[in-house]
């Protein structure tokens, strides 16, 4: 029980890898706060938490509005007393091309996925550094944040974001015992209620380029950030571990 005492936020929490994530964490000994725009399906993975047998809530975030973010975190602290670790999941994909991409389209990846970011940190390590004990963060990022594909300048660019986001944290924060660090999964089937899997043309090509020849679970996703979360991580800063099964290890590799 690695993570046991303490208490977690994890946003995007309600489905997919953030649902995966948060009862990983559970399962590893953390409280969960079960964060998403979808109020009443977090609090079903709130439920699920519980049924673990750790202390869990939920709350409805928008993580791109200061105010409700503000609220979130309020709640977390209210609900177990303190934050050691945040998890931000959450995200909003799509693929336009840029000649016919619609200002809004842009505005709303980098709203949800990059300011979403920006406004969970800087609230969640404000409260970490009043604490004075540390604390983690764990930012998820995407293959997509490293390697270009035509239609996706709104979602990569938002992804590399990030990865970039990550590391001038881990030099602000380091000095206050508060690791920050990304995990990336490649193409990762979460059998999401609110997210379609990719198409089975998409799926092909993209496991075609990944070595070890299958697509991610949420398990694989949710281990990486455990261990990040984790004591044995303390030492660990600043870093992206892409889990993808090698995929952008070898993207451009030609053989024969
Ligand atoms: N599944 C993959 O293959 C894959 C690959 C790389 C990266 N990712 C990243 O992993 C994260 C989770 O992806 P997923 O596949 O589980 O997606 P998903 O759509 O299944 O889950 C995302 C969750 O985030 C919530 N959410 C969306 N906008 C929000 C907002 N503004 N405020 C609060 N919550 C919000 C949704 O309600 C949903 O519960 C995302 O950041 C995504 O970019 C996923």
């Amino acid at each position: 029980m690695t993570l046991e005492g303490k208490a977690a936020i994890v946003t995007g929490g309600a489905h997919g890898l953030g649902r995966a994530i948060a009862l990983r964490l559970a399962h590893d000994g953390s409280d969960v706060m079960v964060a998403d725009l979808l109020g009443g399906d977090a609090e079903a993975v709130a439920d699920e938490v519980r049924a673990l047998g750790r202390r869990a809530a939920s709350f409805e975030v928008d993580v791109s509005d200061a105010g409700a973010v503000g609220a979130m975190v309020m709640a977390t602290v209210e609900a177990f007393g303190r934050i050691d670790i945040l998890v931000n999941d959450a995200g909003v994909s799509g693929e336009s091309a840029l000649l016919g991409m619609e200002e809004s389209f842009w505005d709303r990846i980098m709203a949800v996925n990059l300011k979403g970011n920006f406004l969970c940190s800087q609230a969640v390590a404000r409260q970490m550094v009043a604490q004075g004990e540390g604390g983690r963060i764990v930012n998820i990022t995407s293959t997509a944040g490293a390697n270009a594909r035509p239609g996706a300048s709104a979602y990569a660019s938002s992804k590399a974001g990030i990865i970039q986001f990550t590391k001038v944290l881990a030099l602000e924060l380091g000095g206050e015992g508060i690791t920050v660090n990304a995990v990336g999964p490649g193409m990762t089937l979460t059998g999401s209620e609110v997210k379609p899997a990719p198409s089975d043309g998409y799926q092909k090509a993209f496991v075609g380029q990944v070595p070890m020849g299958r697509p991610g679970a949420p398990a694989d996703i949710a281990a990486a950030v455990a261990f990040l979360a984790s004591t044995d991580a303390a030492y660990v800063n600043g870093q992206v571990i892409f889990v993808d099964g090698g995929y952008s290890a070898g993207k451009l590799s030609v053989s024969g």
